[in-house]
């Protein structure tokens, strides 16, 4: 046995086929800027930027200062009716940076508890305006809201809800999924069909109706099932069908807020505005474990009433605007502001498209998705073994191209970093395309 397998002995690896990976693991001992280092003294470019979480780079030094500074000086302060000056600051910052008409921010410590975070203060709002019968969710299939149990529900992630099928919470219904290959294939960015996939919320409402439905929860574009972006008009087409019904729109952006796009949030790249939008990652770039949840000021208005005195939402974590990663969060604000992050991320789009569609004539590749700076390449699958080929590219990405690539299924997925050298994109491309070249 060698000694990184012992190392790994006692950890259950999450979303890890842990036996494969036991036999050899794959190690990180450090990061810097756009790369990893492995155990074995190798620098890997990081293609998928973190999970998604580190947009500006990796131990970018003012957040690393930050960091340091603050652990230093307030280490945790009990946040249940006593406040730091950090998560106040951070809450002011993203409010700023949100669509109008967003004032307040309930902090969480990781996207699914920002997703049940959120449906929590639908069912709770509702409540509160005396329509407690509205207690419905509505959701999509290949939607993806965490792993927590009202995030899975309302998910539409297969394998995820698999074991859990008798325990998801009641009252979730979903619609379809807006990608089908007869009509999207090689779709450069928002694909032109699909948005009439819309009305399968007009048909949920029928079933339903309208009245017992809380909130209707879509990512603006499906990350973890592949990159699926949004039909031209189908947002806009969901938008309208909640306000027709008067129920709550959330946008799920834990991937998408914070410049994914090229914008702060999709819902201002999408010219859409949600009612409730949950976030993560990109909120403190990664660097220390940090969601946050987003209410318009009706939402937060219809919570405020009773007495002064009394709680007004029973929820709430131990590490709600944990000052650590708070200050994590302002110097990630800071560093995307003054090194004009999302400003990059929008020139690069065009270019990272460029490169992803160069693939669209490969024989082994079956599509090409992007948005902003979400990409996807789908191989045909080998026969006989579908995901034998995604696995085998991820393996060989880390062993022989030094690349760090996210797959699912045969699906490539990337997620560059917002401010990325076109050069390292044009020679992992490469890389890729020799892969995919040579693989059986
Ligand atoms: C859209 C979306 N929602 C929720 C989550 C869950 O976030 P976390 O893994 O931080 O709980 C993710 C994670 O990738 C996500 O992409």
């Amino acid at each position: 046995m060698s000694a990184a397998q012992n190392q790994f002995d006692a950890h259950w690896m999450p979303f890890t086929a842990n036996r494969d990976f036991k036999k050899k693991p794959r190690v990180i001992e450090s990061a810097s800027g756009h790369h990893y280092t492995t155990d074995d003294g190798r620098q890997l470019y990081d293609f998928f930027s973190g999970l998604w979480t580190s947009g500006a780079g990796h131990c970018h030094p003012k957040i690393v200062e930050a960091v340091q500074k603050q652990v230093a000086k307030l280490d945790y302060a009990i946040t249940f009716q006593v406040g730091n000056s950090q998560s106040a600051e951070l809450a002011r910052r993203v409010v700023d940076l949100a669509p109008s008409g967003f004032t307040q921010c309930f902090f969480t410590n990781s996207g699914s508890e920002s997703v049940d975070s959120a449906l929590k203060i639908a069912l709770g709002y509702h409540r509160a305006r005396g329509e407690g019968h509205r207690t419905r969710f509505i959701g999509r299939e290949r939607g993806y809201h965490g792993v927590n149990f009202g995030g899975m529900s309302v998910g539409g992630m297969v394998p995820n809800r698999k074991v859990f099928s008798a325990n998801l919470m009641p009252g979730v219904d979903h619609m379809r999924a807006t990608m089908d290959l007869t009509h999207t294939a090689f779709s450069r960015g928002q694909p032109e069909w699909g948005a009439h996939l819309a009305e399968d919320l007009e048909r949920l409402c029928a079933l339903h109706d309208g009245s017992n439905i809380a909130a209707v929860i879509v990512e603006p574009v499906a990350g973890s099932a592949g990159i699926l972006p949004p039909p031209v008009g189908y947002l806009e087409r969901l938008r309208e069908i909640c306000d027709k019904h008067g129920i709550l729109l959330i946008f799920d952006e834990v991937i998408t807020a914070f410049g994914r796009l090229g914008k702060s949030f999709a819902a201002e790249y999408f010219n859409v505005k949600p009612d409730i939008i949950t976030t993560a990652k990109g909120l403190t770039n990664g660097v220390i474990p940090m969601g946050a949840v987003l209410v318009t000021e009706r939402i937060y208005d219809a919570f405020m009433q009773g007495p002064d005195n009394m709680i007004e939402l029973f929820h709430g974590y131990t590490y709600s605007g944990h000052p650590v990663a708070a200050a994590a969060g302002i110097a990630s604000m800071d560093v995307y502001e003054q090194e004009g992050i999302f400003e990059q991320a929008s020139e690069l789009s065009g270019p990272f498209a460029d490169l992803l569609h160069s693939f669209d004539d490969h024989p082994l590749v079956k599509d090409v998705r992007n948005c902003g700076l979400m990409g996807a390449i789908d191989l045909e699958s080998r026969d006989g073994a579908p995901g034998a080929r995604g696995t085998e590219m991820h393996k060989r990405c880390f062993w022989e191209a030094d690349l760090m690539i996210r797959t699912g299924a045969d699906t490539i997925a990337f997620s560059p970093f917002l401010n990325s050298n076109l050069k390292d994109w044009e020679q992992s491309f490469d890389k890729i395309r020799h892969l995919i070249d040579t693989i059986e």
